[in-house]
């Protein structure tokens, strides 16, 4: 999620060549899913401007996917023009939230959403569903996992190959979590589920493994824990990849991902943002 989820909430705007290097480093690392870019609008989000020539630059690897996020026809048009393989689009469990981060209503954002994956169909893209404020909502609080099945459920019907549910916040806890997977799970096969956790709270890390231990196997992350969401104010960004591939790799399992360039990753895009890496595992690597 570095490059997208990373990036949107960074104060200055990073440059087309770091965003770039960024992409080609994480999937050198082995990641198979580099989320690249946005085609949202400019003005509400000026971070991901320019999305196009990233994707335009970037040099593809073989079995690796470069999602972009498309809240609408406009956006799906741009991805499309860029040649993405994978888009996302994204709800929210909340109604304020939905009309704060997109302008709309949730009922309305399945309806712009609808079109999108028709023509994604058509043209063999792959389509994600994000929703958002699985756990809590800035604006509104505590979020039920009877508010959160509907939208997972109908971003399923509708086309979705997966669902990731969003901490936006990261206020969730592992109890929390397991009671909203199982709930979700009784409408979207849990195989179709993925965990979006937000480390704010500092609970990101211990959430994947409730998530984990309920069948969920795929988990965003991102490069040094960067990220967070414009319009979710003081979240932090999505659980450091470091840490969770520190945390899986000592556990057994296999991640296909090579913890020493990640580091070397998180060492190099914290400098080129000028702060200390996020991540715990790579500030311990790196100390004295
Ligand atoms: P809107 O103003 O309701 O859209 O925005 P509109 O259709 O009325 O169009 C207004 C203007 O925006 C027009 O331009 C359109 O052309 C333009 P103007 O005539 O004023 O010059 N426009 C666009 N430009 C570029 N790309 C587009 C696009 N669509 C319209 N796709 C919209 C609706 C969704 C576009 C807007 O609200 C928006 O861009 N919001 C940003 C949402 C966003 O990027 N949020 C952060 C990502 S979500 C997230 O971080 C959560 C996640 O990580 C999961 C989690 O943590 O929970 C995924
Ligand atoms: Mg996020």
């Amino acid at each position: 999620m570095g490059p997208r989820d990373g990036l949107q909430n960074e104060k200055q705007v990073v440059d087309v060549a770091t965003r770039v290097e960024l992409i080609e480093r994480l999937a050198d690392a082995g990641l198979k899913n580099v989320e690249a870019g946005a085609f949202v609008s400019p003005k509400w989000v000026p971070q991901m401007a320019a999305t196009e020539e990233v994707m335009a630059a970037i040099k593809r690897k073989a079995g690796v996917s470069y999602p972009v996020l498309t809240p609408n026809m406009k956006g799906y048009e741009g991805a499309r023009a860029a040649k993405a393989d994978t888009v996302a689009i994204f709800g929210a469990a909340s109604e304020t939230f939905s009309q704060k981060n997109i302008n709309c209503s949730i009922e309305e954002s399945l309806e712009r959403f609808r079109p999108v994956i028709d023509a994604a169909k058509a043209d063999s893209v792959r389509v994600r569903g994000y929703v958002s404020c699985v756990l809590g909502c800035p604006y509104e609080g505590k979020i039920s996992p009877a508010q959160v099945v509907p939208v997972a459920a109908a971003l399923y019907e509708m086309g979705c190959y997966e669902i990731s549910l969003g901490d936006t916040i990261g206020v969730g806890t592992p109890e929390e979590t397991k009671a909203l997977i199982r709930a979700v799970a009784k409408a979207v096969p849990v195989e179709a589920l993925a965990g979006h956790f937000h480390d704010t709270y500092g609970q990101a890390l211990a959430n994947i493994w409730a998530a984990l231990d309920e069948g969920v196997a795929v988990f965003d992350s991102s490069v040094s824990g960067l990220g967070g969401c414009p319009y979710a104010k003081g979240a932090s960004g999505n659980v450091a990849s470091e840490d969770v591939i520190y945390s899986l790799a000592r556990s057994g399992y296999d991640t296909g991902v090579d913890l020493d360039a990640l580091i070397e990753t998180s060492v190099w895009i914290s400098e080129k943002l000028g702060r200390k890496p996020g991540s715990k595992v790579t500030l311990a690597r790196t100390a004295g």
